[in-house]
């Protein structure tokens, strides 16, 4: 993948305990204390502000989710109930002894270091646009500041790649599933998982005011405005058939808003897929319904506020589809066959 020029520099700098650069563009003249490398890991670090939430300033699209602590914490929340879904495994590729592995899309790097410590034999890469992986990490996995929707460099490298919400990022699935076959070796397995958008009750008509459909809507909307849906997961299927993989599988998970089934595994998973709801539903919404659809923030606030009390409602029996599909590169391709 290329390393492109960072965006131009960010509205509202955060501290974040970097290197501060004046309002002037000393940091850029040829007598500048940075070098090169430096001046971009700098701005790579200068996160951009909107609404007191950080976001990233590097790549060629624009991210809807803030990369603060509260949204880390989210994330490592919804790796927990990720986890729990797959009852403790990481992934389901049928892929055997994989030497090197490629995490698109890493945020906190968490499934990256989880995969590094169950393969200590492997190489494991993550790829994120913002520099909030920790430094303290196995010593097989390493992480790289990289835009996956720019041309990417590697070339039949990898055994497995995974990803995983990566909703609302995407402006082109088969090409970006393309990349991804390239980048495999031959054999190799790409492993997807992506939530639902929707949401619904099997048992409770959740009525015309239903928040979940306004944030749901709200999400679907001004994703297609930015040309980057969130409505994945029922496509991924399709999107990797398109994209010249075979072997393809798909599994889908019913998982409940909360503790409300009878069945102890899924009212665990379902207690987790609630806390990550209660923690997330702001993170998810607020960049894109201010800056697409026009809401003011108080706006979004009252809507995330009605939408986490129903999460925490255990009566409205709320459930949403999980996506897991996986899909193999042939051994030998169109052309080499
Ligand atoms: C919802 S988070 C999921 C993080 C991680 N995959 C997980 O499941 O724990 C989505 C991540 O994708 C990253 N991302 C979005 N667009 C990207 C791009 N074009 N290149 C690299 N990373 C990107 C975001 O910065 C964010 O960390």
């Amino acid at each position: 993948m290329d390393v492109p020029d960072p965006n131009p520099p960010p509205n509202e700098p955060s501290d974040g305990g970097q290197p501060e650069q004046g309002d002037d563009d000393s940091a850029f003249e040829e007598e500048s204390q940075y070098t090169d490398t430096e001046s971009l890991r700098s701005s790579i670090f200068n996160f951009r502000k909107e609404h007191g939430r950080t976001y990233h300033v590097y790549g060629s699209t624009e991210h809807w989710g803030p990369n603060d602590d509260l949204a880390q914490e989210q994330q490592d929340i919804s790796h927990h109930m990720w986890s729990l879904m797959l009852r403790g495994e990481l992934y389901i590729a049928p892929v055997e002894n994989p030497h090197r592995i490629l995490d698109v899309g890493t945020g906190t790097g968490i499934w990256a270091i989880d995969c590094a410590e169950k393969h200590p034999e492997a190489s494991v890469k993550g790829i994120d646009l913002s520099p909030i992986q920790p430094s303290w990490v196995p010593p097989n996995v390493y992480f790289e500041i990289d835009d996956f929707n720019l041309a990417w460099v590697d070339s039949e490298k990898y055994d497995l790649i995974h990803h995983r919400e990566l909703l609302g990022s995407v402006p082109d699935w088969v090409e970006f599933y393309k990349k991804c076959f390239q980048a495999l070796k031959p054999g190799g397995w790409i492993d997807c998982a992506e939530p639902g958008l929707w949401f619904d009750s099997f048992y409770v008509d959740l009525g015309p005011d239903d928040p979940y459909k306004q944030w749901s809507n709200g999400l679907f909307e001004s994703g297609n405005q930015v040309g980057m849906s969130f409505d994945v997961g029922p496509f991924v299927k399709e999107w990797l058939e398109a994209a010249g993989f075979i072997n393809i599988r798909e599994k889908k998970f019913c998982c409940t808003v909360g503790k409300w089934s009878k069945d102890p595994w899924e009212r665990d998973v379902g207690s987790w897929n609630q806390l990550r709801l209660v923690r997330g539903v702001e993170d998810f919404c607020s960049r894109r319904f201010v800056n697409q659809l026009d809401w003011s923030i108080d706006e979004v606030e009252i809507l995330c506020a009605r939408l986490r009390q129903a999460v925490k409602n255990n009566t409205l029996k709320v459930h949403q589809w999980f996506f897991f599909v996986v899909g193999q590169k042939p051994m030998e391709s169109k052309e080499e066959a």
